[in-house]
């Protein structure tokens, strides 16, 4: 903190506690609920007798998940205003002398998000972050702490995972005397915020969890506490609409004809939903204009939308748009009328970024005209899925709104403004379907799971790099949320050619969709759609609800991947294996399955044979070449 006199010391001594049976909301922020389960909740109320600043230390147990959430109310109970500089919403002390730790992140770019990287814990601060204004692409709200020898299956495990979707700091600290402190929260760096006399301040969540299986453990922990205690509404137990999407397929370049050629297509091959992707408004022909202005482009779709989404239910498909409400371009008639609407520092120009400028979220005025403006399209025809992208990163922070004592605000009070955002949206249409979406998966976090059940993974939708962008993303997030789409080829992001079966076994792990003009893909890709969209009404169920193992890794062995889903009732399960690079005079690969019961027998489907889940765990199945690159196979158990 700091005082108005500049002194920065704070000492938070114990005043009481209390252990209550429910799990408070965190006023303003996403946050994880009790659900079906009892939750007990121990609060520390601490004070600061000099400054007046007092805290509530706020820690929910979750025993079934195995989860520890941590969270900080601070409130000023003196005249004189305090400035907050870092707020931490949780801290863990451990006395580990003997042992050697590792840490793991996730660490990423456009294009690769989210990829494992295991470190050696030295002395000192290791730490990832972001002050990007959203939780990025480059570096994920993350991390955990590895005993040096726990492997995926074996060892300790300590992971934190913030539910915040803006700047923040994840970080580990070996100290001189070889005890470790991992702390997470908002990052401090451009953060201050002032507390008058009465205010509060409620920091993020943080979700802990402690595994002694290795990371398997961590993530089941983890899947199981977002699926039951995090995602909410109407989808979070549904089976999700197969959609197309034409972003890949026509870019900027459609209008209702071309759409509606997709849709036909589209319809007779099993495909549920058709999404249409950025550039359907304003005068948008490519992305240097009309942010803000969410009018339909009639040159376009001439009759308007209405007219369009009709045409498109009434082939038998629900219809999907985009919209990018948290931008505005300079070239639109929102910025000519509101150029204070943009963040900014007067005076200065600010940079552009995919020629467009971020809407000050800080102000009610601003919120609410976004909210109307989505709002608007959404109630003047039947649109049952949003995608809400996010494609810049913030810069020149400033709002005129804001008096230069809370300038410092800024970051965080956009995150906020978000979120009330998605909140209002959600209240309005409770059925709607949101797809949250950041230049990909710069987004892609606890917060923002919180609103929207799935969440694009990333614009690389080539199936290879994508085994790699999702290993990462599951090791933390249940397959459901995960937006993954088939794409044509070459790929758009890197120009590899991969077999549409492997595309489509990759997709499988996600949502599961498509991101291609079907009516231009070779024949004999489109034939294999209606057999995929089957396999994907077979499967989703399994893959939604059951547990994830990883058997291999790609990212690690550079040759093959190989994953399954059993089911809880350990049933049924789901085997995905992608041979990567093929070898010539090459041996089978032994894959010793995991998640199955001992004592159960499984059919395995394709060749009917019948195997014990003991034989099947612990001396494996034979896996035999596979002829060609990029080539993949999915081996389904059931109960014998
Ligand atoms: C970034 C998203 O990730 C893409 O899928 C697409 O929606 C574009 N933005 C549109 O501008």
């Amino acid at each position: 903190i700091r005082t108005v006199g500049g002194h920065v010391g704070v000492q938070l001594n114990y005043v009481s506690h209390e252990i209550v049976k429910e799990k408070p909301a965190l006023p303003g922020l996403p946050s994880t609920f009790p659900g079906e389960e009892d939750c007990d909740t121990l609060i520390l109320h601490l004070e600061d007798q000099t400054t007046g600043l007092t805290a509530e230390l706020i820690y929910t147990t979750f025993e079934k998940v195995d989860v520890i959430t941590r969270s900080v109310i601070l409130k000023n109970t003196a005249e004189q205003p305090i400035y907050l500089t870092k707020v931490m919403s949780a801290c863990l002390d451990l006395d580990c002398t003997d042992e050697k730790y590792d840490i793991l992140t996730l660490h990423g770019s456009w294009g690769r998000e989210r990829q494992m990287e295991r470190r050696s814990l030295m002395h000192g601060k290791q730490s990832v972050g972001s002050v990007r204004g959203e939780s990025s692409h480059q570096e994920h709200p993350f991390i955990a702490l590895l005993s040096e020898n726990a492997t995926q299956d074996t060892g300790e495990v300590y992971g934190m995972h913030f539910v915040y979707s803006g700047n923040f700091l994840a970080q580990a600290e070996l100290s001189q005397f070889d005890s470790i402190r991992m702390t997470m929260g908002i990052h401090p760096e451009n953060f201050v915020w002032k507390l008058e006399q009465g205010e509060s301040f409620a920091a993020p969540e943080v979700v802990m969890t402690y595994s002694s299986e290795g990371l398997s453990g961590m993530t089941h922990h983890y899947h199981d506490m977002y699926r039951e205690h995090l995602i909410r509404g109407e989808y979070r137990d549904k089976k999700r609409p197969i959609l197309i999407n034409n972003w890949e397929a026509t870019y900027f370049d459609f209008n209702t004809d071309k759409l509606l050629k997709i849709a036909k297509q589209a319809s007779k091959l099993g495909i549920e939903m058709l999404v249409m992707d950025d550039g359907w408004f304003g005068h948008r022909n490519d992305d240097s204009t009309s942010l803000g202005d969410w009018k339909v482009n009639e040159q376009k779709l001439p009759g308007g939308l209405k007219l369009l989404v009709d045409q498109v239910n009434a082939m038998g498909l629900k219809f999907g748009i985009w919209f990018e409400p948290e931008m505005i371009s300079p070239d639109s008639d929102l910025y000519r009328e509101h150029p204070d609407w943009a963040i900014s520092i007067p005076g200065r120009v600010g940079s552009l970024c995919r020629n467009q400028y971020v809407l000050d979220l800080s102000r009610k005025e601003v919120r609410d005209h976004a909210f109307e403006s989505v709002a608007a399209v959404l109630h003047s025809t039947n649109i049952e899925y949003v995608k809400w992208d996010m494609n810049r990163q913030l810069s020149d922070l400033g709002s005129v709104e804001l008096p230069a004592d809370r300038q410092g605000e800024l970051y965080h009070r956009y995150v906020l403004g978000v979120y009330e955002l998605q909140e209002r949206l959600l209240a309005e249409f409770p059925h709607l379907l949101l797809e949250n979406c950041s230049g990909g998966g710069a987004r892609f976090d606890p917060g923002m799971l919180y609103y929207s059940p799935q969440i694009w993974c990333s614009d690389d939708t080539d199936a290879i790099e994508r085994l790699k962008i999702q290993e990462g993303t599951m090791l933390l997030y249940p397959l459901s949320t995960m937006g993954a789409h088939v794409s044509d080829c070459p790929n758009h992001a890197l120009g590899r050619v991969t077999p549409f079966e492997t595309r489509g076994h990759v997709a499988l792990a996600g949502t599961f969709g498509y991101e291609l003009d079907i009516t231009k893909i070779p024949e004999e890709d489109r034939q294999q759609i209606p057999a995929q969209t089957a396999m994907y009404h077979k499967y989703n169920d399994l893959i939604r609800r059951g547990d994830y193992w990883r058997i291999a890794s790609y990212l690690e062995n550079g040759s093959y991947d190989c994953y399954m889903v059993a089911s809880k009732d350990k049933k049924e399960a789901l085997i995905t294996y992608v041979q990567v690079l093929s070898r010539p005079n090459f041996h089978s690969r032994r894959v010793r399955l995991k998640g199955l019961s001992p004592e159960n027998r499984y059919r395995i489907e394709e060749t009917g044979e019948v195997l014990g889940g003991d034989v099947l765990m612990q001396a494996g199945m034979l896996i035999a070449p596979l002829w060609g690159d990029y080539r993949s196979r999915l081996i389904h158990l059931t109960e014998a």
